[in-house]
Formats: structure tokens, sequence, C-alpha cells
């Protein structure tokens, strides 16, 4: 009697003896019969006793087992068509390893999907959540692949700092000894220290905003994978960012077919080239569907997602006014107004899954930039430092992972791209 994985057990030949560890996802009766539908985090396989077939003991254990109970199954392989994929253990032994109480989450007890978030700590064991998790890491997996296939170097680092990549209205503040400090909103001012050292690098870590407004796509703590690279243009920045999004989405669907069927998402990997729009476009798209917004502002976020409903790939918008975006952008050499940075937008109404640009890597010209955008001198020093000491041009982006799983996943929510979200509302479980 081998101990053995469910995904293993539906390769061995029939008639082989296994013992498989797990969690009852289901139980049934039907004509003296009981049926388990076993999960272990590989797959799911289900498990049958029939009384008087299986010792009276067994069958008494397989009564009173309960849903959600940790179990160890004996048995046998045996095919039967009626079973999910063709293929059941018929029971010979059953030790209950923990028996669960009665299981709370039912229909009638889930009243709004807040229930669920409620009770994350139980409800992520169902198939949905399981599958987006696996996605989420086929995500994470894929994107340090392709990484480590370029050259790439992973750092860490801090969470903890005073210096704000992204502005003062989404900061997570916190008194760090009698001193003001922040959760980081992003790791790129890091990656800008370390190109110096590294050439090219990347981080896949957590990032904080204390987000204000109740959205479907905004946590307020979130994962991000960002690169930053030294000589690297805006150009090459975005041919990264289109190569790493392809990359990803063939590999999650190479990978991941059976959760994306799970999950009942079709999804097309997209082939590069991404279509490219300009900000001063968005502008024109907007008045002609009647959400006119002044130029020189963020895009508003219904703009955003009709743009991203009329899309079928993911798209650039570039070109956005230097009054939209953070202070440490280059502008372009012809305009001053204009950066050079851009969103990457998914399609089907997703929306914004990554934000990149060229940084300005002139020591009298971010220190201007600071002044004149009335910024803590102070808390930027040794970013300003850096520009002081062989910093060339240089360019990166971070992309969100939840964002990404949101799209890939089909998902209605971003909370559910997280296994215990954190939202303007939730902090717990
Ligand atoms: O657009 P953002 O704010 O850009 C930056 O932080 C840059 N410093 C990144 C860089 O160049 N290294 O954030 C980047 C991405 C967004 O495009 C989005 O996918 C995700 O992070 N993101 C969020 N995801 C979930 N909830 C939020 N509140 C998010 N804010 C940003
Ligand atoms: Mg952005």
């Amino acid at each position: 009697m081998s101990l053995v994985e469910v995904s293993e057990a539906f390769k061995l030949t029939e008639g082989s003896e296994v013992k498989i560890r797990g969690w009852v996802d289901s139980k049934s009766e039907v004509g003296g019969i009981i049926f388990l539908t076993v999960r272990d985090g590989t797959g799911y396989i289900q498990a049958a006793g029939k009384r008087g077939v299986v010792k009276e003991e067994v069958f008494q254990s397989l009564k009173r087992v309960t849903k959600e109970s940790a179990v160890e199954i004996e048995g046998v392989i045996r095919e039967d068509k009626r079973a999910p994929k063709g293929r059941e253990v018929a029971i010979k032994s059953l030790n209950i390893v923990a028996l669960a109480d009665k299981w709370p989450i039912t229909k009638s007890a889930v009243k709004s999907p807040a229930f669920l978030y409620d009770y994350r700590h139980l409800s992520i064991r169902g198939r949905k959540a399981s599958a987006v998790m696996k996605i989420r890491w086929g995500i994470i997996r894929a994107a340090i692949e392709f990484f480590t296939e370029r050259g790439y170097w992973l750092i860490s680092a801090p969470t903890i700092v005073q210096s704000a990549c992204e502005g003062g209205a989404t900061l997570f503040e916190l008194d760090y000894f009698g001193k003001k400090a922040y959760l980081s909103q992003s790791a790129q001012f890091y990656e800008e220290a370390a190109i110096c050292s590294l050439g090219k690098v990347f981080v896949i870590q957590p990032a904080f905003r204390a987000e204000k407004s109740k959205t479907a796509k905004h946590l307020t703590e979130f994962w991000m994978i960002e690169a930053e690279k030294a000589f690297m243009d805006q150009e090459e920045n975005m041919k990264l960012q289109e190569d790493l999004i392809t990359y990803i989405c063939k590999k999650v669907v190479e990978e991941h077919k059976s959760e994306l069927e799970g999950l009942g998402r079709k999804f097309t990997p997209p082939e590069p080239p991404f279509p490219r729009m300009t900000y001063d476009d968005v502008v024109d798209f907007a008045k002609e569907h009647g959400l006119e917004f002044k130029w020189g502002e963020d895009i508003p976020t219904p703009v955003e997602t009709l743009l991203s409903r009329s899309q079928t790939k993911p798209f650039f918008i570039t070109d956005y006014p230097l009054s939209a975006r953070s202070f440490y952008h280059l502008t372009k050499p012809d305009n001053d107004q204009i950066t050079l940075s851009s969103d990457l937008i998914a399609p089907e109404g997703h929306g914004e899954i990554a934000t990149g640009g060229q940084r300005i890597h002139d020591y009298q010209t971010l220190l201007m930039r600071i002044e004149s955008q009335d910024l803590p001198k102070e808390n930027f020093s040794w970013y300003l430092e850096l520009r002081r000491y062989g910093m060339p041009p240089h360019s990166g982006f971070g992309v969100g992972v939840e964002r990404l799983t949101k799209w890939i996943a089909g998902l209605k929510h971003i909370r559910a791209a997280s296994l215990f979200p954190r939202t303007i509302t939730r902090v717990n479980p």
C-alpha cells in the first residue's frame, strides 16, 4: 500500500493499492454506497465504500466523517465511467485524522460575497479559490523564469521606507521610533540604486497603497513584479513589458489549462505587438463618448474601463502629461510637459496592469523637479545623490500581480486574486 498524491493516483494502473491523505471535499450517499470526494491540493478523487462490501467499522467511519475532515484512505484504484475522470478508489479503510465540525459555508448561509471573505480562512478551500491561487503562482513562476533567462538579478527592497515613490495621497504612515516612515508603494527607487551594481534587476514583493476608494481593482496590499535596467530607454522598456506579458500568458495557458477550465475562463494569450495610443488619443476617445476630462488629469476610471472594453488584447497608452505622473519621470526631448512613460491596459474592461517609464538620470533636472513640486528634499537625498555618481539613462516598470491574475483568470473583483485580501474595509482574517 503506497502513499500517493491524488494526481499520481490517476496515473496508476487499475488494481493498484493506494493510500491517500487529504480532506473530504464533499460526501454523498446513494443506495448504501457512501461517496467521498477527497482533495489534497494536487487534485480531487472520488472514493467509495458500500455497506456489506467494506468492513462494518469502516462503513461506520464513512457515516461519521464530515465535510472538510482530514482523512487517510486506503483502497484500490478502480476504473468507473461514472466517476469524475473515470476513476475512483474502492475504499478498504478510512482513518479520520481530524474530524471537522459542521461546515459553516452552506448555500443558505452565504447571503453576500462579503460572507465568503469573512470566512476566507475556510472558503479558500473551494475549487475556485484554489484554481486562482495556482494560476497566480503560475504567473509568478513564469515571471521568475522570464527574468532569469534574460540575466536579471532578483533583489529584495525594504518595505519600510521614508522616500515615497508614488505620492502622498496613498501612503500608509507609521511611527518609526518617533520618526515618520511609510509602507513602501513600490521598490522602484531601490531598484534604481541596485542597477548601478547589478545592471538589471527585478523584484516580486508586496506594495502598499492607502487607497481610499472602494473599487474592483484596488487592494491596499498587493504584490508587484518590478524591473529596472541601466541604459534602457522607454522604447526598450515597453518591448520588455510586451515580452514579459506575452511570456506569462503563454505559460499560464500551457500549465494551468485545467484551472482555467475550472473557472470557465476562455483565455487566448495575446500576440505581440500590442497596439499603442497616446494620452491625447484617449482624451479624444473620452470626448467622443461623452466622458470628457481635462487634459493633464489622470485618465478617469470610467474612460479607462470603456477603452479597455473596446479592445481584445493589451495595449499601451503613452505620452502622459507630467501633471498626471510622479516626479521622477523624464520628459520628451522636444516637450517638457510630456513624459516618456506608459500604462499597459488589459482588455475586456480589466484596465491598467502595468506602469513604466524612463527616469530622470541627471542630478540638476531631478533637483529642480523635486523643488518645483515642493517635495520634502531630505527624504529624497539618497535618491538624488545616485545622480552624482554615474547614473546612466535607465527605465523600468511595475506589474500588479493580482491585476494580472484578475485579467488572466477572468475575475470580477481583484480580492479574489488574493489569498487574504486587504481592502479599505478589510484587514481580517
Ligand atoms: O502604476 P503604479 O503606481 O506604478 C509604480 O508604482 C511604479 N513605481 C512602478 C515601477 O515603475 N517600478 O503601480 C504599478 C502597478 C499598476 O499598474 C497596477 O497593476 C498595480 O501596480 N497596482 C495595484 N494593484 C492593486 N491594487 C492597487 N491599489 C494598486 N496600485 C497599483
Ligand atoms: Mg499606474
